[in-house]
């Protein structure tokens, strides 16, 4: 009887322990983008000029202080996370990550007036381009191969979930404008062209680092953001810089089907948002918005006020305003852009169970969103 009982005792701890083994290697994001990502890299970045430090960023988020998102609350893929159930990787400079920090949670390399290319957002003086993002993670690798283990490592970084999310600044910080070579160099398609073939190399790169589950998000009516409706004297949208992002998520949605058909075991996906939105702003009425073409955010008459500043007067109702600030959607606002981008999703949608890859670890198992 006692034998009997300290064997069970002795199977249920080992099977315990298999049990514990298996739930240490949890199932994280590491993200890749710009300000519409960045939770907080910018602001440890001392000379960038592209920083959510001051009130009233954040007013929607934790305590209410300034956190690095560049809105009031939550980022789209902190929406995305969260629905998945997965924790928020925290920024990549904030002092308290080390390596138990990333095995548990992840890292977003996210840098606000990111691109694809090095040479865009200049203007901010410093920031992460996504190839210097890819180099940090590479950094990172090597850090978690030093405390779990090579073998640990690569399983580690094949289950985790990869984001990248950029391109806006490619065109509204580089090819629209004027003082930079790039708007010389090349023609719309052609620009499209330059950056479809880099991010192919940044994404394959990935691949040959571990990604396997990789979700890129593509482009909104960039145009109709409100810094570009006060370019012109009737507020309306840009329709060229709107055509310019629809190219950007067709050329972009084939580039990520055929890398997921031509990369072993990947699961590469492409989601935008663009035509909900254009439906948000064309109708805010109609989808619990009041305002679609100015910042809640904004410094009086002063258009366009580059940063939302303590001296800023904000809406009276933020969930109304499609806009926080000139640049970026506020949270309701990213709800929606979050919703839509996973309704696109196979791993996401109700019916899933024919598409699932099978590379899919349990953790991303179709649920009820
Ligand atoms: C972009 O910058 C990275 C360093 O962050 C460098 O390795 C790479 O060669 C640069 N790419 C180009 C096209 O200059
Ligand atoms: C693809 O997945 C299979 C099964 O998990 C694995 O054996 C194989 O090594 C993987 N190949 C690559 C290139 O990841
Ligand atoms: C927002 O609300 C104000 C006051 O209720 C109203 O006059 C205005 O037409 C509304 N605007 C939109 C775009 O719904
Ligand atoms: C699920 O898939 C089946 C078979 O393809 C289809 O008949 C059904 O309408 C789908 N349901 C939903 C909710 O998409």
């Amino acid at each position: 009887m006692e034998v009997s009982k300290t064997m069970m005792a002795m199977v249920i701890l080992v099977l315990f322990g298999l049990m514990t083994e298996q739930a240490s290697c949890k199932v994280v994001q590491f993200i890749f983008g710009d300000s519409l990502s960045d939770v907080g890299n910018n602001n440890r970045l001392p000379r960038s000029l592209a920083r959510a430090s001051l009130p009233w960023y954040g007013i929607d988020f934790g305590n209410g202080m300034p956190n690095g998102r560049f809105t009031n609350g939550r980022t789209v893929a902190d929406i995305i996370g969260d629905k998945m159930g997965l924790p928020r990787p925290p920024a990549f400079l904030d002092p308290s990550v080390d390596e138990d920090v990333i095995l548990q949670n992840g890292l977003s390399y996210a840098s606000g007036g990111a691109g694809i290319l090095n040479e865009t957002g200049q203007l901010f003086v410093q920031k992460f381009s996504l190839d210097k993002q890819i180099e940090l993670f590479q950094g990172t690798q090597a850090l978690v191969k030093k405390k779990i283990g090579e073998k640990a490592a690569n399983k580690f970084f094949t289950d985790s979930l990869y984001v990248v999310a950029l391109g806006s600044n490619d065109f509204i910080n580089n090819y629209l404008f004027p003082v930079y070579a790039d708007s010389w160099k090349y023609t719309g398609a052609g620009f499209i062209n330059l950056l479809m073939t880099t991010l192919e190399q940044q994404l394959t790169l990935l691949h040959r680092l571990g990604a396997r589950q990789l979700i890129f998000f593509g482009l909104g009516p960039m145009g109709c953001i409100p810094l570009q409706r006060v370019l012109s004297t009737s507020g309306a949208c840009q329709e060229k810089t709107n055509q310019l992002a629809k190219d950007f998520n067709k050329a972009g949605s084939q580039l990520l089907l055929r890398l997921s058909k031509s990369l072993p075991n990947a699961s590469f996906q492409f989601g935008d948002a663009y035509d909900v939105v254009e439906n948000v702003i064309s109708d805010p009425t109609n989808h619990g918005f009041n305002n679609s073409d100015s910042p809640c955010c904004s410094l009086g008459r002063i258009r366009p006020a580059l940063t939302c500043t303590p001296a800023s007067s904000l809406c009276k109702d933020r969930s109304k305003y499609v806009f926080w600030d000139e640049y970026h959607p506020s949270d309701k606002a990213n709800e929606i852009i979050a919703n839509e981008i996973m309704s696109k999703l196979t791993f996401f949608s109700v019916n899933s169970t024919t598409h699932t890859p099978s590379v899919l670890p349990p953790a991303l198992a179709p649920s009820p969103v």
